[in-house]
């Protein structure tokens, strides 16, 4: 595997001062949790694609799959001269598919927190697509209150895929499509990907690989916050744990401090009691009546939801209601 290791170290004042503030305040709360997003610096966003690749996890080929049998379909219900709107874009493969079902595409804005990663994907789309206007922004969808002025007049579909919605709390959920919603406006639309509720071996599998890629993912945060936190944390010291929280239908992943230990960042020294868990991620599942209901409390309405046979994995198409 490829990181790019050169350009980690290219990282905004205001994104590391974000970062400082997130991780002081989440290792001195009572229940210990630094926000998924940090997840996601240069080094995660590789990362993260690596683990798309795990046979284990499912999501990434059947979501691919889905979205290759109905991007002509897709295509169609956005129609031509719209704005595709990509929340959490990645590396954007996915997109891929949609673009090139739609070539009376106005614009691509693909929006993700990992600056660097972000630049790079779209100069590669750019190089790919050169008929494509591709206009990447680096923000928090979270806080995102605008979209480039430039696609005033265009009809705006979302995309987002992956499961990114799963990391979300059902609150967080709620609060994000409602933006979306009035960031692609009343004749809007948005794709959405949702992991389905199944099996929980398999799910639990999707998220310890044997390879190990997914601990290193994990463990990529401590290693984040020892360069840009001045963070003392020894990577043997801790462990990735993920398991399925079948009440709460979500996965939940932690890092675990593997003995008594303390650590210090940006000069403050917390304590870690052996087995201490230090939560990192959600990934909640849904069922059809949750996808409804989760639609329908931003403010969406699903026109259709395409499956693949053994039902793993829903990619809905939702409209923007009245
Ligand atoms: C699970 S990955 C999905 C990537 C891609 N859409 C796919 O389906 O393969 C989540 C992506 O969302 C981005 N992300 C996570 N939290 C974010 C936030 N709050 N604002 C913007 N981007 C975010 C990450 O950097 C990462 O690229």
């Amino acid at each position: 595997m490829n990181l790019p290791i050169a350009s980690l170290e290219r990282v905004g004042t205001a994104d590391r001062e974000d970062f400082r503030s997130a991780v002081l305040a989440g290792l001195a709360s009572a229940a210990r949790a630094i926000p998924a997003r940090f997840l996601y610096d240069a080094r995660g966003s590789a990362l993260f694609d690596a683990i798309c690749e795990l046979p284990e996890y499912y999501l990434t080929r059947t979501e691919t799959a889905i979205l290759g049998g109905s991007a002509s379909e897709i295509a169609q219900r956005a129609g031509p001269g719209c704005v595709l709107v990509e929340f959490g874009s990645g590396s954007s493969v996915k997109s891929r598919l949609l673009l090139d079902a739609m070539p009376d595409l106005d614009a691509y804005v693909p929006i993700d927190i990992s600056r660097e990663h972000l630049d790079e994907t779209a100069a590669r789309l750019r190089r790919d697509y050169p008929k494509l206007r591709v206009e990447p922004v680096s923000a928090d969808y979270m806080a995102l209150d605008s979209l480039p002025a430039f696609i005033n007049g265009a009809r705006r579909i979302g995309f987002f895929p992956g499961s990114t919605i799963g990391n979300l709390t059902p609150e967080e959920a709620t609060a994000f499509l409602r933006r979306a919603r009035r960031l692609l406006r009343d004749d809007g639309a948005l794709i959405l990907g949702v992991d389905l509720k199944k099996n929980s071996q398999r799910l639990h599998d999707a998220y310890n690989d044997a390879a190990g890629v997914t601990a290193q993912f994990t463990l990529n945060l401590l290693r984040r916050m020892n360069r840009e936190l001045d963070a003392t944390f020894d990577l043997a010291a801790f462990a990735h744990e993920a398991f399925y929280n079948s009440i709460e239908g979500r996965i939940e992943i932690y890092f675990r401090s593997l003995r008594p230990q303390t650590v210090t960042v940006s000069g403050r020294r917390f304590a870690f009691a052996a087995g201490e868990r230090i939560h990192t991620e959600y990934s909640y599942k849904y069922d059809d009546d949750g996808i409804a209901a989760l639609a329908a409390s931003g403010g969406f309405a699903i026109a259709k939801t395409w499956t693949d046979p053994e039902r793993l994995f829903a990619v809905a198409w939702l409209q923007a209601a009245a």
